[in-house]
């Protein structure tokens, strides 16, 4: 494994988000700290749901089209962005077999990349399996090169940068990348606020779990007293910006304490704090920013209801 961001630098840049965002009017706190295990868990229950669309629209792509990726870009290294789920990634190494010789999973988490790493190689004994702990939006210069690489950032996890954010991401993504290499992305599509808000706001209350979930983080790894239960769950379309905004709405006016950065921090009743944004995509948007990173179109992909797109980019000739 290669190691460009350690537990101790995962964690001072918990501190500095954290207390940035407390801080900050309104208050904000980014979406990354969701994950530790209960989050990832929680996460693969929201994947389950009625409601959440995107995870089966984005597998239904990959199942029609995993050939045709194969035959394109006849990939000898696969990077995956954010290696998360097992089952896309297996899709696409079946797929590539015959001309991938290195899987490149790219996460901020070493343990988690540790696990997943362990078990395609022992389903994969020809593939070199190279785990990089790095954060995506820091070190993608420091990944390894090499000719024919596929560079996948699934699941639609684009969506939660914001559009600043998204292009240096973008650009800084193009600049590692050489005549031969491609990037597949994952986006969720702009569609009716009757299906968005639910994808967010399930019914069985997971997502609300989940949201609530940083304030569990925060207060194990920064000594923090947030009473979760004292904070609920906000999902909004935004429709000026095309994109989900979820937030938690404190219940009544609160001090809250993080010990770990000697903050006192007071919530008024009714206020919130934003927690993600889940941008929605539309092709043209998409194009005209992969175009300004550089990066043009060779495939645009949908499911058959038109809900989660995939697109496959390379260098602009
Ligand atoms: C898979 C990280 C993109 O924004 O849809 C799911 C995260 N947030 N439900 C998304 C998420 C609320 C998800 N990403």
């Amino acid at each position: 494994m290669d190691t460009f961001l350690t537990a101790d630098d995962l964690a001072k840049t918990l501190r500095q988000d954290v207390r940035e965002g407390l801080t900050a009017t309104p208050k904000t706190l980014p979406p990354k700290w969701f994950y530790d295990e209960r989050g990832s868990a929680l996460f693969e229950e929201i994947t389950r749901l009625e409601e959440y669309y995107p995870t089966r629209r984005e597998r239904e792509i990959l199942i029609a089209r995993a050939a045709d990726i194969a035959a394109i870009t006849g990939a000898r290294t696969l990077l995956e962005l954010g290696a998360g789920s097992g089952e896309k990634t297996r899709l696409l190494l079946d797929a590539l077999s015959g001309t991938l010789r290195a899987y490149v999973p790219v996460d901020v988490s070493g343990d988690f990349l540790a696990d997943a790493a362990a078990g395609i190689a022992a389903d994969h004994p020809d593939l070199a399996v190279r785990s990089v702990a790095a954060d995506y939006e820091q070190h993608l210069h420091l990944l390894p090169g090499g000719e024919r690489r596929l560079i996948a950032f699934l699941g639609g996890t684009i969506g939660n940068m914001l559009p600043a954010a998204r292009i240096g991401f973008l650009g800084g993504l193009r600049a590692t990348m050489s005549d031969g290499d491609f990037l597949l992305l994952g986006a969720d599509l702009v569609k009716d606020a009757a299906r968005l808000v639910p994808a967010y706001d399930d019914a069985a209350g997971i997502t609300a779990e989940f949201n609530r979930n940083v304030l569990h983080v925060i207060n194990r790894e920064l000594g923090a007293d947030f009473d979760p239960a004292a904070f609920e769950h906000v999902a909004v379309w935004d429709d000026g910006d095309e994109w989900i905004e979820m937030r938690l709405r404190s219940v009544r006016d609160q001090d809250v304490r993080v010990g770990a950065l000697d903050l006192e921090v007071s919530f008024r009743e009714g206020e919130e704090m934003r927690t993600e944004v889940s941008a929605k995509f539309r092709r043209d948007r998409l194009e005209t920013e992969l175009g300004a990173a550089g990066l043009e179109l060779a495939e645009f992909w949908t499911d058959e209801a038109g809900d989660f797109s995939l697109s496959l980019a390379r260098p602009a000739g």
